[in-house]
């Protein structure tokens, strides 16, 4: 029997209007936008500004762009995974609120949380449905509002995190889509990139947010070469067990976290960085939300056919590489 493979048929991404610049940053904390610039490659990044405005915003208007260009008819889809550290709330599921914001009225939702491996683990999830031939119409989502997390006040991570998301389609095709895949989760990064509080194990109290345990801690050393080391291993091994080369792929998808990260990844594997997708410098480091952004901003090079290789590590620490076989041509 011919296998089913989960295609992506149409990307869309949204970043909110606010850009934080260096410049801006340079003001809240003591840094300086060379320091930025040189250690990160991050020039600016968005920030969705308002009251009682979460992730899911972000999601719904991924998710409305990623229907309308498609064609696609809310209520065929069937399936909606959100990838996301930044839920609006504990409960309900980002993905709910998104799917009620825009007319999924026939699909489950659910969220997914790995951190900045979280688009890579959905979309491994979401594909599974396809592959089984259970489902036809999937939507992956990658949203985060970091800016919900990060302190203003931490020159070590607030210069790195921006907001933004991006959502794909899935369908059932017998050429293209997600060929193969590794992914990995180790608990012992859980003492280098972290929120303390909010959770079951710290619940809010007075004291939480006396010892600001609602936001972001990140030790960059330890990360910075797990990272490394993660990401060009699954990235090796996917590569060599599907017989590509740094010729036979057309694009390096990496997530989004430092610039520094993606060029050594990417020289390790021997890929030009001209074959590497990096807009780091317009958004920081989005979390779920990196490679579906890429991917969107990349749509319109993309053809049938090009062999890509998607990669991320985040906290947990999760990690994985991803060989997706790209479906279409962008209409002009
Ligand atoms: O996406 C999830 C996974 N996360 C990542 O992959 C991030 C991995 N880590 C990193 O990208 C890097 O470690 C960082 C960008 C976070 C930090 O870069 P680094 O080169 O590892 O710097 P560092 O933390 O070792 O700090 C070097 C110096 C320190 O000063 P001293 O102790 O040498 O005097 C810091 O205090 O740079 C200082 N520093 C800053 N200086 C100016 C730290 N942040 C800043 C800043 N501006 N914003």
């Amino acid at each position: 029997m011919s296998k089913t493979f989960a295609a992506i048929t149409g990307v869309h991404g949204y970043v909110p209007d606010y850009v934080l610049t260096n410049e801006e940053l340079e003001k809240m904390v003591d840094t300086s936008d060379e320091w930025i610039t040189s250690r990160t490659g991050i020039k600016e990044r968005r920030i969705l500004k308002g009251v009682e405005k979460g992730t899911s915003v972000l999601g719904i208007e991924a998710v409305k762009g990623l229907l309308e260009k498609t064609g696609t008819n809310p209520e065929d889809i069937e399936l909606l995974i959100c990838a996301t550290v930044t839920a609006d709330m504990h409960f309900p599921d980002t993905a709910n609120l998104i799917a009620a914001a825009t007319g999924l009225t026939k699909a489950y939702t659910f969220d997914l949380s790995a951190a900045c491996s979280g688009f890579l683990f959905a979309l491994t999830t979401a594909s599974q449905f396809i592959a089984a031939g259970t489902h036809k119409k999937v939507i992956v989502v990658g949203a985060d509002k970091m800016s919900a997390i990060v302190d203003y006040t931490d020159r070590s991570t607030c210069i790195l995190f921006g907001d933004g998301a991006g959502a794909v389609l899935l369908e059932p095709s017998g050429e293209y889509g997600v060929m193969d895949q590794q992914l990995h989760s180790d608990g012992q990064g859980q003492h280098y990139l972290y929120m303390k509080g909010g959770g079951s194990f710290h619940p809010p109290s007075a004291e939480t947010i006396a010892n600001k345990e609602h936001f972001i801690v990140q030790d960059g050393k330890p990360v910075f070469k797990a990272a490394v080391s993660g990401m060009s291993d699954v990235v090796s091994k996917v590569m060599a067990r599907n017989g590509l080369t740094n010729d036979s792929v057309a694009w390096l998808v990496p997530h989004q976290a430092n610039k520094r990260i993606i060029q050594t990844v990417a020289s390790m594997a021997d890929f030009p960085i001209e074959k590497v997708m990096v807009n780091i410098q317009k958004y920081g480091n989005t979390t779920a939300a990196t490679l579906p952004l890429c991917l969107f901003d990349w749509e319109k090079r993309l053809h049938k056919g090009d062999n890509l290789i998607l990669t991320a590590f985040g906290g947990g620490f999760t990690w994985g590489a991803l060989y997706l076989k790209w479906a279409y041509d962008t209409p002009s």
